[in-house]
């Protein structure tokens, strides 16, 4: 008989925070842990842990249900739902913004948490990386999972440890057409740089390790304003990474985060920003909303429990990559409201800036001069021929 299965669950949504987008409110946590207090003594799960990474509410489950499972997905939109009510009777600011929808029916998937989940064997030894980011989106992780899964200037067991050697597969979601491909570790980077290159439109989801197919690390992809149609926030993201024997070591994990990175997100989810990589006590968003920010913890999992965590950007070894982060902040900062700082029209028109545009759009005067010709965007370009006869 093959072992029990573990699952690692972690859910997120930001339900509400203290003096703007700023720091959840200890009493929400509370209420939160209490809820899933509550889900391990029903046996719903069998352990967890909750903390906050900003205005970002992050529940850290583990079972032995599998992934997507209903009771699981409940027992998380409960805690956010009460959360939410405590958000409201303390008047905290945006108290329910992601909860998306008042009908749950068996999935949080669609209704405005994000989501990142992996059910695997446990090894004798499980360690495990949770990544959560506050004031950006889920393709921030594109260029730190390349580096860590495709990258041999990052990750040295790519080229030192046979088990790591075949390389890695790597599923992308595309965002705006509900589609993902999956393509491999090191024959074919050049086409997966291709397309995760656009982060706000394709994401890396899903890393497998060749050869077994053993699942290596997930993201959550739920994009709030694809789901709303509206500027929600941003869609603050979380990932899994499993590590150590056949997986990158947790050194190889972390360094993919010391090159301060521009990120989408940051002040009204609207402009590029540095990524910086804090501990839990710096995990709050004050300067212009930001900058961007990511924590680390690491667990390990021993029959289905969580031991830890280990806060692992809480080191002295990250401070240069903070102040890098905290020049480039000021660098671009200066920027104003211009691109590349603000971000490009094709974002921007998830946010609030098309509504001022509408009001410009009739005192332009037409001047008679040659038209030029509008680029062919990506979707265009990716859509197959038959797609094309179809429509
Ligand atoms: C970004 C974010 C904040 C808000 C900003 C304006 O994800 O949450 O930067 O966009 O504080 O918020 P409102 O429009 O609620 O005043
Ligand atoms: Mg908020
Ligand atoms: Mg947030």
């Amino acid at each position: 008989m093959s072992k029990e299965k573990t699952t690692v669950s972690v859910i997120k949504a930001d339900i509400g925070s203290l003096a703007g987008h700023h720091i959840v409110h200890p009493d929400t946590l509370a209420i939160a842990s209490r809820i899933l207090a509550e889900g391990k003594s029903k046996g719903i799960i069998t352990d967890y842990y909750v903390t906050n990474v900003g205005d970002d509410l992050q529940l850290i489950m583990t079972h032995r249900r599998g992934v997507d499972n209903n009771a699981v997905h409940e027992l998380a939109w409960n805690a956010f739902k009460e959360a939410a009510r405590v958000a409201k009777e303390l008047g905290l600011y945006a108290a329910g913004q992601d909860l998306l929808s008042d009908a749950f029916s068996g999935n949080v998937r669609g209704l405005g948490p994000g989501v990142a989940e992996m059910e695997f064997e446990e090894r004798p030894s499980e360690p495990i990386v949770i990544f959560m980011a506050d004031k950006t989106e889920p393709g921030a992780f594109n260029l730190p999972m390349y580096r860590i899964f495709a990258d041999p200037f990052n990750t040295a067991g790519l080229v030192i440890d046979p088990r790591l050697h075949q390389g890695f597969k790597f599923t992308v979601y595309d965002a705006f057409e509900g589609r993902e491909i999956t393509l491999n570790a090191p024959e074919e980077i050049y086409d997966l740089l291709a397309i995760i290159g656009t982060p706000g439109r394709f994401i890396v989801r899903r890393v497998n390790r060749k050869g077994d197919d053993e699942i290596a690390a997930v993201v959550s992809v739920e994009r709030l304003s694809l789901i709303a149609g509206r500027y929600v926030g941003k869609d603050d993201p979380v990932a899994i990474v499993r590590a150590q024997s056949g997986f990158p070591a947790v050194g190889e994990i972390l360094e993919a985060f010391t090159h301060p990175h521009l990120v989408a997100g940051w002040m009204r989810g609207s402009h590029h920003g540095p990524l910086m990589p804090v501990g839990l006590r710096h995990a709050k968003v004050t300067r212009f909303d930001g900058p961007p920010r990511v924590v680390a913890l690491g667990f390990n999992i021993k029959n289905a429990k969580l031991v830890g965590p280990a806060d692992l950007f809480d080191d002295v070894a990250f401070d240069e990559v903070r102040r890098m982060a905290l020049i480039i902040a000021d660098y671009i900062r200066r920027h104003g409201p211009m691109m590349p700082h603000r971000l490009g029209p094709e974002e921007m028109e998830y946010t609030t800036l098309p509504e001022v545009l509408q009001r410009l759009s009739s005192r332009f005067v037409e001047t008679g001069e040659k038209k030029a010709a509008k680029p062919k965007v990506t979707s265009e370009l990716l859509t197959s021929e038959k797609e094309k006869e179809a429509d």
